[in-house]
């Protein structure tokens, strides 16, 4: 069937060399153009006023595409012969410093980059199945998520005392969501994205176990909404578990614009950088999602109702419901052959065994002195309780839809092997861990198994500036090198794509796309497909390779700029003296792109 076999695949290119890190552009192979879908600021409703830079206001901001798209993903909408679309993007968080004129009142800041936050969906259109797409400003299912949207908790944490606050004393009914990073979709077509870095959003006592554990402080937070919002304070009476409120996989059904969002208390509390769902061959499904902190842990959740084919209204139920385990690796060579360099051990691979340590079944808690309700809501701390292994910032998780293997993103960890810190074992082989590497997961038997082997499919880094590196016996002079993988998805042949964050620090190179063949004696080659403006990630990698098209979020380019002196000016590229047009921008603006062949 051709599966894994990069031939097979209809999207055929010739890989880009590396880019430097302060080139502004999207550099794409020869044969491909690129153009946006959609920016930040672009009206989604009728009523939405064009994006103006230098007038933002919060209504406006309210009725526009938000910040940082990061998870992305691109559905056919049923009926419409693939000429109509719905989009999803989540906006992480803002960058104030570039986004705003430094004249512009806090308070209007404030209120602008709290509207810029959330999730949006959009309808796209398309003239037929070889023309690019276009958004469709005032479309039915156009949606805003906001941070007055109320999302309804699920599972046993959902009326919980851990929960309740003044506003919600039912404890079952959130306003809003943070630091929305990577998702993923279900194969019941509704899409889950993380709260991640949603400590960051509240000033708190910073003195509890649980607020240490989770880095929630007593200082005034970045944004300082907690000056309009009393909720953002976890000191007010009222709202000392407004923080508990955060930190949930989130699911959203991008085909009913009226529906209410979920936060599903069953699949814990933690940096969840997005989680992935797969239908074990039993009908229970199964999610995996990484906690991304530098030492923390990857989980896996597994429903205790089936699959349903067809039945949509019953499997939006499924992740309200089921077991949670925290995994434990082991790696199969000795300790004195971990050299922290990141070299091979004798055996040839860095491999071994691991088990997924119960945390919830049955719906009991499995550890000890631990309500369920305090496993799901303090997660790290139940965690920490039962051994699981310390990764290197678990970002995306994965499952290959075509063998059940799962792949895992270790993006970086700079304090490996530090002073106090634990060491570089087989799975996270190297000290320092600059560059970051994909574990590959086998579940034994059943997806729903808690016994599994792994092995490194690769130990990143640029073997021509003399990185150790590990491509699974791939040659590495014939890679394109990459650094810092972060989202990973996979194409209608079963390749995986990782796009990446953080390579200018690492390598020194643009972050970009990568394919990555799986199978058959090009096992481990790594192809980069597109590179990013200055200072911007890749997220959200869409591979919509049938149609020889990819779509990718562009997320903080310009980052590292001032309004007054931007780093980027992507993707209007409106410099100065050119006269900026209705709708365009003298300023990086995050967006979603698309990629697709120049002579289609
Ligand atoms: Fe928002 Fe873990 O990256
Ligand atoms: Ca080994
Ligand atoms: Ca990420
Ligand atoms: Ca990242």
């Amino acid at each position: 069937n051709g599966y894994g076999h990069a031939g097979a695949s209809k999207l055929q290119f010739t890989a880009i060399p590396s880019v430097t890190a302060d080139v502004d552009t999207v550099t794409v192979p020869v044969g491909f153009t690129w153009q946006p879908v959609i920016r930040w600021g672009d009206p989604i409703f009728k009523d939405a006023p064009a994006f103006d830079l230098a007038k933002q206001t919060a209504a406006a901001q309210e009725r526009q595409f938000g910040y940082n798209n990061d998870y992305t993903d691109i559905l056919e909408i049923p009926g419409s012969r693939g000429r109509r679309a719905v989009l999803f993007a989540n906006h992480e968080y803002t960058n104030d410093a570039i986004m705003f004129p430094p004249s512009m009142p806090a308070a209007d800041v404030r209120s602008v980059s709290q509207a810029a936050h959330g999730l949006s969906v959009v309808e796209l259109e398309r003239a037929n199945k070889t023309t690019p797409w276009s958004y469709v400003k005032g479309a039915t299912l156009n949606r805003r998520y906001l941070n007055s949207t109320c999302y309804e908790l699920t599972g046993p944490a959902a009326g919980s005392a851990l929960v309740k606050t003044v506003a919600d004393p039912a404890g079952r009914w959130i306003n809003g969501t943070l630091g929305n990073c990577a998702g993923g979709t279900t194969p019941w077509g509704t899409i889950l994205s993380g709260e991640e870095n949603f400590n960051g959003y509240f000033v708190a006592p910073g003195t509890s176990a649980s607020d240490k554990r989770y880095g929630l402080t007593n200082k005034p937070t970045a944004r300082q909404w907690e000056l309009d919002d009393p909720r953002f304070n976890t000191n007010n009476p009222g709202y000392e578990n407004e923080a508990n409120r955060f930190g949930w996989i989130v699911e959203v059904d991008p085909f009913d614009p009226t529906s209410t969002p979920k936060k599903h208390s069953s699949l814990g509390r933690f940096k969840h950088e997005g989680a992935n769902v797969i239908v074990a061959q039993s009908g229970h499904v199964v999610a995996y999602s990484g906690d991304d902190e530098r030492f923390d842990y990857l989980y896996k959740f597994v429903s205790k109702a089936k699959y349903r084919e067809g039945d949509r209204k019953h499997n939006m139920t499924l992740l309200s419901e089921g077991d949670l385990y925290v995994a434990k690796f082991t790696g199969d060579s000795p300790a004195a052959e971990i050299d922290g360099k990141g070299t091979v051990p004798t055996d040839g691979s860095f491999d071994g065994k691991g088990e997924w340590l119960p945390l919830v079944v049955g719906g009991k808690s499995k550890v000890a002195g631990m309500s369920v309700e305090e496993v799901l809501v303090y997660t790290r701390l139940a965690a920490d309780k039962v051994g699981p292994t310390k990764m290197d910032r678990c970002e995306d998780v994965e499952p290959n839809p075509f063998t059940g293997k799962v792949y895992v993103a270790c993006t970086n960890n700079s304090d490996r092997g530090k002073a106090g810190k634990e060491g570089a074992t087989e799975i996270n082989p190297r000290n320092e861990n600059r560059d970051g590497h994909i574990v590959e997961i086998t579940e034994t038997g059943d997806q729903t198994s808690t016994r599994f082997t792994w092995n490194l499919l690769m130990v990143c880094g640029d073997p021509a500036q003399g990185d150790v590196t590990y491509f699974s016996g791939f040659p590495a002079d014939q890679v394109s090198p990459i650094s810092c993988p972060d989202n990973l998805a996979f194409d209608s042949v079963g390749n995986l794509w990782i796009s990446t964050d953080g390579a200018p620090s690492g390598i020194g190179r643009a972050d970009g796309l990568f394919k990555v063949t799986l199978e058959g004696a090009e096992r481990g080659r790594v192809e980069q497909f597109l590179a990013v403006p200055r200072d911007a990630e890749t997220c959200g990698p869409i591979i919509h390779d049938d149609e020889r098209t990819v779509f990718v979020s562009v997320q903080h380019p310009g980052e590292e700029g001032t309004f007054e002196a931007p780093n980027s000016y992507f993707p209007d590229y409106v410099r100065a003296g050119a006269p900026v047009q209705r709708g365009q921008a003298r300023a990086p603006r995050p967006s979603v792109i698309q990629v697709f062949r120049a002579d289609a």
